[in-house]
């Protein structure tokens, strides 16, 4: 008999086909799919801006019509969109209003140690914490979300993400979607009872696909260019999304802009990254209907064409050049799996699980390294990804040939199916102290998968 766990993990090693959609009462597109409210400083100066959150329990909506019990940033089951911009610092005040600690990360972020959310550097409950978050980094769909030892899992599960976008000059200068025709979707799975009840790790039938927190919801668009914001914000898992066929342009990936438009009919998103695509609904007639889909597990969101309108903004043929990709010094290995062999399954990096107390590499900062990131879960198959903290990076390689397109640009997380290797290249140009890397499926993450670096002078 498989342990809760263990069934957690045999799911995650199918795809997400093996969770049906739900909302089998309803049907699917019964409300508008909301976008999250932009946050609003508390104040601004010169200095950058300030913001607060708190942490706390809230009932939302997911399913039309049901109650559910959520952990929120600002009572919103996605929390509130901040905007950056690039070198304007931002400061952020997270309450914790729950009744166990929290913490929050900036994914994505080139944060400071003491602002990325250790798993040891909590929030205690009725206390709050400022982050600081310089944004000197490209412009770029960020996210945060709940970093707590042994408990990032559940608490991202039950609702602490939100989206941090950073905007930059140079990409204003593109004229690319923006204002209300630039729209964060964050896509998740979730699981709910019939008290409507989330259920945290123990995949059973009424699994519903999600955008911005709702069950798979409609959304009004005009006929014109939309830059859609595409973030797996599940736990786990990796969708393979399509648009009814329909041809759509990718131009960033985790870490920003991608030199050029890549014209993409099919992406794949596994928990964590990030993916903007631009839409041109202009060329569908009004009336027209998109579903943004899964391949194996259904329908996601609908896009409804309903009215005609100008469209000022531009797609150009070029948009950002990459950094230059820099000459490494080191080479390192990262090997994920897990030790299968107790009651519990522990997660492991390199063979060990995690301890805050050891740090597994030191990197000198400013230095440029390749490592080769491997699954080495063969015998069981599960698929993992894989994260790095504080810096973003470039694949190199998968299995030994070209990246795939879904690799291209400045990634922070990628995915590794059982036997996979890809080898990627990082400069830790920014800060030193602390930092971790993953397996972003955060289940694996809690019961160990996940390794620590110290940055050092
Ligand atoms: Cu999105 Cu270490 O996390
Ligand atoms: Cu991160
Ligand atoms: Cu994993």
């Amino acid at each position: 008999v498989l342990s809760p766990p263990l069934l957690a993990l045999r799911a995650g090693a199918a795809d997400l086909g093996a969770r049906r959609t739900g909302a089998a009462s309803t049907g699917p597109f019964q409300v508008r799919m909301p976008v999250p409210q932009t946050l609003r400083p508390v104040r601004s100066s010169a200095a950058g801006d300030a913001y607060q959150i708190d942490i706390r329990p809230a009932d939302v909506e997911i399913l039309p019509g049901v109650t559910t019990p959520a952990l929120t940033y600002n009572g919103s089951f996605v929390g509130p969109t901040i905007r950056a911009k690039t070198g304007r610092p931002v400061t952020v005040t997270f309450r914790n209003w729950l009744d166990m600690p929290a913490n929050v990360h900036l994914h994505g972020g080139h944060t400071p140690a003491s602002s990325d959310g250790h798993p040891m550097d909590v929030i205690e409950p009725g206390q709050s914490r400022v982050y600081e978050y310089p944004n000197a980094q490209r412009g770029a769909t960020l996210w945060y979300h709940d970093h707590s030892h042994h408990m990032e899992a559940e608490h991202v599960y039950r609702g602490l993400h939100g989206f941090y976008l950073i905007d930059d000059d140079a990409e204003k200068g593109l004229r690319l979607p923006s204002g209300a025709f630039d729209v964060p979707i964050l896509i998740r799975n979730a699981q709910i009872d019939e008290t409507g009840a989330l259920v945290f790790g123990n995949p059973v039938e009424r699994t519903v696909l999600t955008a911005n927190g709702k069950a798979q919801p409609y959304f009004p668009v005009f006929a014109r260019k939309y830059r859609l914001r595409l973030l797996n914000g599940s736990t786990e898992g990796s969708f393979t999304l399509g648009l009814d066929g329909v041809q759509f342009t990718q131009i960033s990936s985790d870490g920003g802009l991608l030199p050029e438009p890549v014209p993409r009919t099919q992406l794949t998103l596994s928990a964590g990254e990030r993916t903007d695509v631009v839409v041109d609904f202009s060329r569908h007639p009004v009336g027209t209907r998109l579903v943004l889909s899964d391949a194996t597990a259904g329908p996601i969101v609908r896009f409804d064409v309903v009215g005609q309108a100008t469209d000022l903004s531009r797609l150009p043929d070029e948009l950002r050049p990459l950094p230059a990709l820099g000459t490494a010094t080191v080479e390192r290995e990262v090997t994920l799996s897990f030790d299968m062999s107790g009651s519990m399954p522990v997660g492991l990096v390199n063979g060990q699980p995690y301890d805050p107390n050891r740090n597994d590499f030191q990197i000198k900062r400013g230095s440029t390294e390749i490592w080769r990131v491997v699954n080495g879960d063969t015998a069981w198959g599960f698929p993992h990804n894989f994260h790095l903290h504080q810096t973003s990076f470039r694949v190199l390689e998968r299995d030994g040939g070209a990246p795939t397109l879904d690799d291209a640009g400045l990634k922070d997380t990628l995915p590794l199916a059982a036997g996979s290797v890809v080898r990627l290249q990082a400069t830790f140009n920014d800060y030193v102290g602390r930092y971790v890397y993953h397996c972003h499926f955060l289940e694996h993450s809690s019961l160990g998968m996940m390794g620590q670096m110290e940055i050092v002078p």
